[in-house]
């Protein structure tokens, strides 16, 4: 067909019937947005959608694969959220963070320093079980960063504590290591929540190398020293 021959408005009125900015926007689907919900005023409420919008994901293996999602355990009004990294088999069996032997570790830990779960608010990167309790994929990382992010954005904790290096390195990047990291306050602002953050030892860690605990016991006394 000759072009110059095209009648220009038949063309454009073809282009809106077909509706071609649909079919040539060259921009990538994101499947992966479940969290761009607004946020409300309402803590409970934003929790709730955050919590059905984990549950509502597509095409997730982890998903499949664990008995329960593990969304948080704790005080939502606390000023103090605790990030881990993903739940084990037991957090699966009972659909609630850090309550297998790394929990126990946690609670003591705690209890250091004039803290238990009421008195905190904990979550992970990953609000399911990695089969095996392998860690999670960069690629699984990624996918779930939106929703903790929100996570910490609902809750607005004064003092965020990362929990081992997959909570640090996703939350504060991958070209820090944690033997440099932990025990030193960053201010960081996820959303519209500025928080100061505390990288620790995850407990795991901590009962594989006991003699670090000497180190964990610094970052404990910096939290419970710190005006908030
Ligand atoms: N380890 C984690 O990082 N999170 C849990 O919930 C349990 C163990």
């Amino acid at each position: 067909m000759n072009k110059k021959n095209i009648n220009p408005v038949k063309l454009i009125n073809y282009y809106k019937l077909i509706n071609h900015n649909l079919i040539y926007n060259n921009k990538a689907i994101n499947r992966y947005k479940k969290d761009n919900f607004e946020l409300s005023g309402d803590k409970a409420e934003n929790l709730d959608k955050l919590k059905k919008s984990i549950l509502s994901l597509n095409n997730c293996d982890l998903k499949r694969l664990a008995k329960n999602i593990v969304f948080s355990d704790g005080n939502p009004n606390s000023k103090i959220m605790l990030i881990g990294e993903a739940p084990g088999a037991n957090e699966d069996e009972e659909g609630l963070p850090f309550v297998g032997r790394a929990g126990a570790l946690l609670d003591k830990m705690l209890a250091a320093i004039d803290l238990d779960r009421k008195k905190v608010y904990i979550s992970n990167i990953i609000n399911y079980r990695p089969p095996d309790n392998r860690r999670p994929t960069d690629e699984e990382i990624k996918r779930y960063l939106p929703f903790i992010t929100k996570h910490i954005e609902i809750i607005n904790p004064k003092i965020l504590v990362l929990l081992g290096s997959t909570a640090m390195n996703a939350l504060i990047g991958n070209e820090v290591v944690i033997s440099k990291m932990r025990g030193k306050w960053i201010e960081k602002k996820f959303g519209n929540c500025k928080t100061s953050v505390i990288i620790t030892f995850h407990p795991a860690f901590l009962m594989r190398q006991p003699a670090q605990k000497k180190m964990a016991w610094i970052d404990l006394k910096m939290i419970r020293d710190k005006k908030i």
